[in-house]
């Protein structure tokens, strides 16, 4: 059986892209049987930029609201805020003592922010530790994430072993980055990779309204509505490619190349895709985000459960450490 765990920050409300190139494959590994899970959402990495309670409060609701959307399975997994788990900010700093500078100093999400150093704050510098603080903690064998995380996993692995090989004995169990396929980006509606960066993002639990309108804002080139269109070459056909079943593409591809079919008629279609395909997500979605006492009610089950694990690895590093 091997234990797998991923956490996703609520620093923004979870869109496209992060449903299909994350939240999606990490369920489909949780359904196995062979699989434990535990899924959570990295509240405390989140207040490194968002200082408003409010906001995140809303986002993590958001996030989690999604998981249960997307079909994790609590009962037989272990689903859980970050933040409920005080023995993770313990950790943090028992391993903060285990991370070197010049490795800190060199993980992207710091250095990536390192020309600014007036908006860096300590938080930002020591987000990897946190991070393999909420690995190692629930000794987890999997580490299902983007390629945007590799070097997060090798700064996890690389703290773990070490201080292995300081105490002579195994207290970490060193897991395995799962790094996501990737096959296929998900384009945002400006034809960039979809991120809440470049505020491209299409939001699938958005109501109908803002969600057609927010589509009907990708960007196109300017062929006429008669004139042929090239497929190949186009955001809106991208996307639908990505949802639709292959009949339905072909289809779509036949119009764009057969003129008289126009961007609008395409978007059209994307949008009618979505709410069909993502119907049960939206209704569930809405459902936890309309009833947070429900919601609460899920994450509290997990808590429960993620403590049990999180207390009795902390434990073992204390005494390793020789504070208990
Ligand atoms: N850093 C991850 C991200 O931004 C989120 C995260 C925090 C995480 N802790 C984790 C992912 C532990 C996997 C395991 O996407």
């Amino acid at each position: 059986m091997a234990r797998i765990l991923t956490g996703i920050q609520s620093s923004g409300k979870p869109h496209l892209g992060n449903i299909l190139g994350a939240m999606k494959p990490a369920i489909d590994l949780s359904n196995d049987p062979q699989n434990e899970s535990f899924f959570f959402i990295a509240d405390l990495h989140s207040l490194i930029t968002i200082k408003d309670p409010q906001t995140r409060i809303d986002n993590t609701n958001a996030v989690a609201a999604a998981w249960l959307a997307c079909g994790f399975n609590t009962e037989q997994n272990t689903f859980y805020r970050q933040s409920r788990i005080p023995e993770v900010c313990e950790m943090n700093w028992y391993l903060n003592c285990f991370a070197p500078f010049p490795m800190l100093a060199n993980a992207h999400s710091f250095k990536d922010k390192s020309d600014r150093l007036s908006d860096v704050n300590a938080g930002l510098f020591t987000y990897p530790v946190l991070m393999a603080c909420d690995i190692l903690m629930y000794d987890a064998n999997v580490v299902p994430v983007g390629k945007d995380q590799r070097q997060h996993l090798e700064i996890t692995r690389d703290i773990a072993n070490a201080f292995n090989n300081q105490y002579g004995e195994e207290t970490f169990v060193i897991p395995e980055a799962q790094i996501g396929k990737e096959v296929m980006t998900i384009p945002g509606i400006d034809g960039q990779k979809m991120s809440k960066t470049y505020a491209n993002t299409i939001d699938i639990f958005q109501a109908d309204k803002p969600l057609r309108k927010n589509i009907m804002k990708i960007v196109t080139d300017s062929t006429p509505l008669e004139e042929p269109k090239d497929p190949d070459n186009d955001i809106t056909f991208s996307l639908y490619s990505i949802l639709a079943d292959e009949n339905q593409v072909e289809e779509m591809r036949q119009n764009y190349l057969g003129g008289n079919y126009g961007y609008g008629h395409a978007k059209q279609a994307l949008y009618e895709l979505i709410l069909e395909k993502f119907a049960k997500e939206r209704e569930t979605y809405n459902y936890y985000m309309e009833n947070p006492d429900l919601l609460e009610k899920e994450l509290v089950k997990g808590e429960e459960k993620a403590r049990v694990v999180a207390k009795d690895v902390l434990k073992r590093v204390k005494s390793t450490l020789g504070f208990i």
